[in-house]
């Protein structure tokens, strides 16, 4: 297939396919499993009141890709309010085949997992984390990332690294493709547009600001988050911060 076919619609690709799914075989984790020895960290609950009172309209209307932030910190309530956003668990489905979360997902198999790499935030170590959004908690997964490598990474985006967190999302393709097979890459790619959207709107919401990040080193940005880059490999990125 050329390489601009797979935003196409193929789905006549799936005539006489047969998924791994229609095979029986047992549907993919939700979330990426922990060891047990990992420190997990409860986030707070997302409260009504933790982002002031704004309406949908001037939220919209408001949003910008920012790229100059503050030396503020994002406080642990926010970054709870910005993981919940993005990729909050507000139903499992069945016998944890699937979840529905506050983005939508084809087929609801939401594929991606949520890396932080933390700077600066209230109450949390700078380090490198991943949401785990069943429990809507943390695991702290290691020290902090230098912010020189992410901004490498990021082909120089200093941004990308002078921010109070950036957003890393993998992806794990076989969650999709296990229902989807050979037509799940363009449902990823669209996927992705809704996780990053509602990061935008909800840190409009919050006073906060971010900036999808496509342009990035692939190879470096998987070996900096030890990637394999095939079962899983890193997507989108975004840098968050209180906008200058
Ligand atoms: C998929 C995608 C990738 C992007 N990659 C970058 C990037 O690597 N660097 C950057 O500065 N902005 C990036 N942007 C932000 C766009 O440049 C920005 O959305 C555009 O200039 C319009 O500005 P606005 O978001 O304020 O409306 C990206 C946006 C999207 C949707």
């Amino acid at each position: 297939m050329s390489e601009v076919n797979f935003l196409k619609a193929n789905w006549n690709l799936l005539d006489g396919f047969k998924s791994d799914q229609s095979k029986g075989i047992d549907h993919p984790d939700v979330q990426k499993p922990i060891d047990g020895t990992t420190s997990v960290i409860d986030l707070p609950a997302v409260q009504p009141g933790v982002i002031p009172d704004m309406s949908i309209l001037e939220v919209i209307n408001s949003r910008r890709s920012v790229r100059k932030f503050t030396d503020d910190p994002v406080s642990l309530e926010e970054l709870s309010w910005l993981l919940w956003s993005t990729q909050g668990i507000q139903k499992v489905l069945g016998d944890g085949i699937a979840t529905l979360r506050t983005v939508p997902s084809g087929g609801a198999r939401h594929p991606f997992e949520t890396y932080l790499l933390v700077n600066n935030v209230t109450d949390l170590e700078p380090g490198l984390y991943r949401y785990l959004p069943v429990d809507h908690s943390l695991a702290y997964l290691g020290g902090q990332i230098p912010p020189q490598k992410i901004i490498s990474g990021c082909l120089g985006q200093t941004f990308c690294g002078e921010c109070a967190v950036t957003f890393v999302w993998s992806v794990i393709p076989y969650r999709t493709e296990w229902r989807y097979g050979p037509v799940s890459h363009k449902i990823i790619a669209i996927d992705a547009g809704h996780l990053c959207q509602n990061l935008y709107l909800a840190c409009t919401a919050a006073g906060l600001g971010t900036c999808g990040i496509g342009a990035y080193d692939q190879e470096e940005v998987d070996s900096l988050l030890e990637f394999d880059g095939e079962t899983e490999f890193v997507v989108y990125i975004a840098p968050v911060g209180r906008g200058k």
